[in-house]
């Protein structure tokens, strides 16, 4: 049984009535398809990753209707609105501060303090946003390391039935990622070229535009490589047990998790202890990790001690970040 769906108004309030409830449905934009998912719902976020085989946590593209969507997310400097002005709708992402009060889950931005938005111009997308009424966070609709999918067949033979549903259109006229611009830094910077060039958005803006350097320049897209979320406390992976000061990151119970020279985890105060999932469960641990590393990032804190995640499917993803964020500390946490 195919889960192939022809665009029609009726498959289209299918699918964002899916997407609402927290499915993956994959559908068309100008650029590729994407593989999409209520971006307000870690869950449905983390359900991208593991449909994507993507061994790491890379932040998402959240898409939107039009600017006033994006407004809601992110702060539309004025830059951002000139560019907005010219490109959206269209194959092109911005890269902004994270509002305040953004609803959407940090998953989508990886733990970073910006979030990518993007408004496309595909008929089918635009109704599909419209109608789900809720940011759709979606990468390429493709298993991770293959190529990004142009028709419903390609989308269909790398994900399968991963998918709740695929909403099939012709194959994408740009047929080509988003440009991506970066404009939460001092000057707009191409991250990843496309179909919009750099001196496309000079001319628009009267302003330079460079392309990122990757063989000069830190990296700065996690997809390219990866300027990630570091807590400034340190991290101790696998822990077993804690040390005075520690704060506890916890994974399944932690009724067991005893204080090195005397006490319990429980008996720790609120602050100093989450717990990523109480059942195990891999969904909810990735929609909670950023979220949770934020919350005990604070100086009263000697080190975060994290029990162990198992290292299948999700989790894959979830100690990846984890052993990225316990090396880049500066002082890592010994034993
Ligand atoms: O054309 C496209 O952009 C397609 C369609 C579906 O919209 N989407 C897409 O998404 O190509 P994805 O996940 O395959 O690529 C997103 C790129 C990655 O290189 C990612 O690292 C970067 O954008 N990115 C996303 N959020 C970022 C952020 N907050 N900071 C830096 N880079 C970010
Ligand atoms: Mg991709």
């Amino acid at each position: 049984m195919t889960n192939i769906i022809a665009t029609s108004p009726e498959s289209i309030a299918r699918a964002a009535e899916l997407l609402r409830s927290g499915h993956l449905v994959a559908f068309p934009t100008e650029t590729v398809y994407g593989l999409g998912a209520n971006a307000l719902d870690g869950q449905a976020a983390a359900r991208i990753f593991e449909a994507k085989g993507r061994p790491s946590f890379n932040p998402l593209i959240v898409h939107v209707p039009d600017m006033q969507a994006a407004a809601t997310l992110v702060d539309m400097n004025e830059t951002a609105r000139a560019v907005a002005d010219r490109f959206w709708p269209g194959p092109l992402t911005m890269i902004l501060p994270r509002r305040a009060d953004c609803p959407a889950s940090e998953l989508c931005s990886a733990g970073l303090p910006t979030l990518a938005v993007r408004v496309p111009a595909d008929k089918t997308a635009q109704a599909l946003l419209r109608q789900a009424g809720v940011p759709v966070a979606a990468p390429s609709a493709n298993r991770s390391g293959t190529l990004s999918p142009t028709t419903p067949a390609h989308v269909a033979d790398s994900l399968g039935t991963a998918v709740a549903m695929i909403l099939a259109a012709g194959p994408c006229t740009v047929g080509l990622e988003s440009t991506v611009l970066d404009l939460s830094g001092d000057t707009p910077l191409v991250l990843r070229p496309g179909a919009v060039s750099a001196s496309d958005i000079a001319a628009a803006l009267e302003e330079e535009v460079a392309y990122h350097d990757e063989t000069t320049d830190t990296p700065k897209s996690p997809g390219q490589l990866l300027r990630h979320y570091a807590p400034r406390t340190a991290l101790r992976l696998n822990a077993i047990d804690l040390k005075p000061g520690e704060a506890l990151l916890a994974f399944g119970s932690d009724k067991f998790m005893g204080i090195r020279g005397g006490g319990s985890a429980k008996d720790m105060p609120d602050t100093a202890r989450r717990n990523l999932s109480e059942g195990g469960d891999l969904h909810e641990a990735a929609a909670n990790l950023f979220r949770m590393l934020h919350d005990l990032d604070r100086p009263a804190h000697k080190a975060i001690a994290v029990m162990a995640v198992p290292d299948t499917g999700l989790g894959r993803a979830i100690n990846d970040r984890l052993r990225r964020a316990a090396a880049s500390t500066k002082n890592q946490a010994q034993g």
